[in-house]
């Protein structure tokens, strides 16, 4: 087997693991990164973030303005430590980015622009029109490329952590062209393979998003935390799920009811102006409560509200957001200068995630890092802010890409290296005869399955019985996963194995989803449940904390770090 060794291994090259490989090398002139990834770094769900990226830049706004709103946005389940970390480390790393020439956009007077985003009370979104996520993606693209000690193998896929007595020292990885297992040893290795939005079935999440690095660290002994907040993001496109951004409200948007009503006026979250600047958790709960009241309107993909652009007039409509009528154009065949978009709320974001500290680093598994949407830091508590993701993956993408490489550096022992190759030699012989897999059950049919349960289980509204049926469902299907036949036992490009692969990442990810959501008995941030409406700060101010056992997940929690602002009630 071949063994291939760097100093820090990367699994992810998206926004969090480019900037982490950028971080590794500017801290020391001979670190060497492998950076392993099942894509192409600008393939990476970061480039498909559009509305922006929060930092603060204007005199109206201060850290302390930014820190209220995303302790507020978070229901206060985020650690308020890492949020006063986060915010002040946001701007200067959206600065960094300017330097390393991020095209933002800009006024007439040259400074950056800013908009408003949804539970921020001023403007402090950064973008670069309504591609941020490309154009930031680009950038750091672009500046790893400056180093030669960033090493990628794009398209190798990482099936197992090689992990001996709690210490982690590299990866067993596959190559998706040839077939071929490698072992990849280090010093540290940094999770940044983004979040598993694809557990459900109607996703801005691209294909990709399969909790892999979630499910690499769960089986290795690191807990997942707070994974029952799921963000639904309230503009979505019906069908495809494709992201309409909330830079269209920033911009001005209106949400209306089939009544052409501004019905996000009526709920208690919008105000007056700026009734569709709520946080997402509330907008997409309002979409649904119309619904149910029978004023969305009905389409071949189910309810749907309209989202309003007209009164922007075309020529704002092209500088500020022409992706978004792009979209409209291509996947609905409407133009929002002159017609209204249909939009629906839409899975978007992961809250919960691998258990890091403020460096990324993860208790109970020494060497392992993990940043941006894969971690849970944590600074988005139970309902991220639209536009607070982008600058998390920057600033702990550099954080733990300094940690490890600190680490690494403080005479970090190389570990058993035969016990470790034999580890990735044990992947290799589970992945082979995975390959020759014979068994009664369809990948696509449990994938379908799972999909359906946890959309009846975990969406938007929850309650006892179908998150209870939803937990039982999951188990079920784990169940049969292990009794899954393989057609292709092919090598080269086996996107079958790779598919099954990621389906066991997406149950591991899904019960820790669900069960976290049956035992909270509260209502936060995203996590809604009709029969306990009210936030019980008395019980569940606390993170929850799923571990692996392979007779079923363990449950436990942790208080949540309160440093100068006192729990309120959410007001907007
Ligand atoms: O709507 C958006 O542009 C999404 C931004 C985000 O999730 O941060």
């Amino acid at each position: 087997m071949e063994v291939i060794e760097h100093d820090i291994l990367l699994v992810g090259g998206g926004g969090a693991g480019l900037r982490a490989a950028i971080a590794a090398c500017e801290a020391s002139p001979d670190v060497s990164v492998g950076m392993v990834s099942k894509l192409y770094p600008m393939r990476s769900h970061t480039v498909s973030a559009e509305g922006g990226a929060a930092g603060v830049a204007r005199d109206d706004d201060s850290l302390e303005l930014h820190i209220q709103d995303t302790l507020k946005g978070s229901d206060y389940l985020a650690d308020q430590d890492v949020v006063e970390v986060f915010v002040d480390a946001a701007h200067k790393e959206l600065t960094q980015l300017e330097h390393w020439g991020c095209p933002w956009s800009r006024e007439p007077d040259g400074r950056v622009s800013v908009r408003f985003f949804g539970g921020m009370s001023v403007k402090r979104t950064w973008y670069a029109t309504d591609k941020t996520g490309f154009h930031m993606l680009h950038t750091l693209f672009q500046t790893s490329l400056k180093y030669d000690r960033i090493v990628r193998y794009d398209e190798y896929f990482a099936t197992r952590l090689l992990v001996r007595d709690g210490v982690c020292r590299g990866v067993a990885a596959f190559d998706l062209r040839t077939g071929e297992v490698k072992c990849f040893l280090g010093r540290a290795v940094i999770l940044a393979t983004g979040g598993g939005g694809r557990i459900f079935p109607f996703t801005t999440n691209a294909a990709v998003k399969t909790g892999d690095g979630m499910s690499l660290a769960y089986r290795a002994g690191v807990a997942l935390k707070d994974m029952e907040f799921v963000q639904y993001h309230p503009t979505g496109l019906p069908g495809t799920g494709i992201l309409i951004t909330e830079a269209s409200r920033g911009e001005g948007g209106h949400l209306k009811n089939k009544h052409g009503e501004r019905f996000l006026v009526e709920y208690d979250y919008g105000v007056g102006d700026r009734a569709e600047l709520g946080p997402r958790d509330m907008i997409s709960r309002a979409e649904i409560l119309e619904f149910e009241a029978g004023r969305g309107l009905r389409g071949p993909y189910g309810d749907y509200v309209h989202l309003d652009l007209r009164h922007l007039g075309e020529q704002k409509i092209d500088q500020r957001i022409p992706f978004v009528r792009e979209l409209a154009r291509n996947y609905v065949g409407i133009d929002p200068v002159w017609e209204p978009i249909p939009v629906r709320p839409v899975v978007h974001y992961m809250m919960g995630g691998v258990d890091t500290d403020v460096d990324g680093a993860t208790p109970g598994v020494e060497g392992l890092y993990a940043a941006g949407e894969v971690a849970c830091v944590s600074i988005n508590g139970a309902n991220r802010l639209g536009s607070n993701s982008l600058p998390e993956c920057l600033v702990f993408g550099k954080r733990s890409g300094e940690a490890a490489v600190a680490y690494a550096s403080q005479g970090a022992s190389e570990g058993p290296r035969e016990a470790l190759v034999g580890q990735a030699q044990a992947e290799e012989a589970r992945l082979d005869a995975l390959r020759h897999k014979v068994g009664g059950e369809k990948i696509a049919q449990i994938r379908r399955e799972l999909n359906s349960a946890m959309e009846q289980g975990c969406g938007v509204f929850r309650e006892e019985d179908s998150m209870a049926a939803c937990v039982d469902s999951v188990r079920q299907l784990k169940g049969r996963y292990a009794d899954i036949g393989i057609g292709d036992s092919s090598r080269i490009f086996n996107t079958e194995i790779v598919q099954a692969l990621e389906l066991g990442n997406l149950l591991d990810v899904a019960e820790a989803v669900a069960v976290g959501a049956l035992a909270r008995r509260e209502s936060r941030g995203a996590h809604t449940r009709r029969d306990y409406p009210e936030r019980n700060d008395a019980d569940y101010l606390r993170h929850s904390l799923v571990r692996f056992a392979a007779d079923g997940p363990r449950l436990d929690y942790r208080d949540v770090t309160i440093t100068r602002w006192q729990p309120q009630e959410r007001k907007y």
